[in-house]
């Protein structure tokens, strides 16, 4: 199942719309600037790695409608849609990053080479970063193996998977890798309130791939680890501060905090595109705020609350880099001191040669 693709005529992008999983298999064609911002605000694409890769191709559909024979109007154009899409979502650093390499392309082409050809190049880009999302999940997925044996029950929380990357995922790659090597794991997903990503998602996708998996509220989790089905904690990421703080779906420190206390190792898993060396602690990670009728209204058949009662609905927590264990990601495990541990992390594109 693709999620997030480009169409063969380069005018639009289609995404599996997430929104509607796991009652209809639905895809969606997006071919304005409105149509991809929406799509990433309401959740139809989500997950850090594919909200990159869907604005990555977003940028390149675009760019195919900008002034095509006045450099200057198009590079402005670009630079306009480029801040547009960043602002459907702050926290995930995917998303600018994304964004950002694809207008380095365009700003630094030649200035001898006609515009017709730097939308081919921002095509080719788009695509490489799928590409190198695909590889890099791989690569978390073998290494995240180490971490577990056979028969280890993990706990998941909100949705690390292909869906929310391109193919295996982050936290449920080594889930999926151990699949095929036959090498048994019992999977617990907290439900993930109040998107519920964990059920709507997450144990939709294991259990189509044949995973044992078995769902439970996010308030059952402590009760799950005391009765010892739990061997390790696996979760994403949507940014990875410096000194290893890192910003997950709202829940995620809550899990890492009962995870202690069982004495549980915790393990965060994301691609090196996540980890932001440029942001030096979990206090300078914008947390998105998101609408109060997910609280109150959404996925119940009535109102659960009083029109007039406030929320509180921010869609990411930070989870102390005293917590996490290890951070495990395409360039190998790290440990704490994750301030020096994480500074080895190569930069591996175009974008970061610079940083
Ligand atoms: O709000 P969402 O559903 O986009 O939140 C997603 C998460 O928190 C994921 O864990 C994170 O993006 C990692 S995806 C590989």
């Amino acid at each position: 199942m693709i999620n997030v693709s480009l169409d063969q005529t380069g005018s639009s992008v289609t995404i599996l719309d997430q929104t509607k999983l796991p009652n209809q298999v639905e895809y969606r064609r997006l071919s304005t600037a409105e149509d991809i911002h929406e799509a990433i605000v309401h959740l139809r694409v989500r997950g850090a790695p594919a909200i990159g890769i869907c604005a990555a191709f977003g940028m390149y559909v675009l760019s195919r409608s900008m002034p095509q024979d006045d450099r200057r109007a198009f590079l402005e154009g670009l630079s306009r849609a480029k801040e547009y899409l960043a602002s459907a979502r702050p926290t995930a650093v995917n998303l600018r990053w994304a964004l950002d390499r694809m207008e380095k392309v365009a700003s630094e082409a030649s200035p001898a080479l006609p515009v017709p050809k730097i939308c081919e190049m921002l095509k080719a880009e788009a695509l490489a970063i799928q590409k190198e999302d695909m590889d890099m999940c791989r690569r978390i997925a073998e290494y995240g193996l180490t971490l577990v044996k056979n028969g280890d029950g993990i706990l998941t929380h909100c949705n690390a998977g292909p869906l929310a990357t391109s193919r295996y995922g982050t936290a449920l790659g080594p889930i999926f890798l151990a699949k095929e090597r036959g090498i048994d794991l019992k999977v617990f997903a907290d439900e993930t309130r109040p998107l519920l990503q964990g059920a709507r998602l997450t144990s939709y996708e294991l259990e189509r791939g044949g995973v044992d998996v078995t769902l439970i509220c996010d308030n059952m989790a402590s009760m799950v680890m005391k009765n010892g089905w739990i061997q390790a904690c696996f979760v994403g990421c949507d940014r990875v501060a410096a000194n290893g703080d890192t910003a997950n779906k709202i829940g995620t420190s809550g899990v890492a905090i009962l995870a202690k206390h069982y004495g549980i190792p915790f393990y965060v898993l994301g691609p090196s595109s996540t980890i932001d060396l440029d942001c030096p602690t979990g206090d300078d990670i914008p947390i998105e705020l998101r609408a109060p009728q997910e609280i109150k209204e959404m996925f119940y058949s009535q109102p659960m609350a009083l029109p007039e009662t406030k929320c509180y609905n921010p869609a990411f927590d930070v989870t102390d880099h005293s917590l996490i264990t290890a951070i495990v990601t395409d360039q190998g495990i790290f440990r704490a001191p994750y301030s020096e541990s994480l500074r080895k992390i190569k930069k591996t594109n175009a974008w970061c040669d610079d940083q």
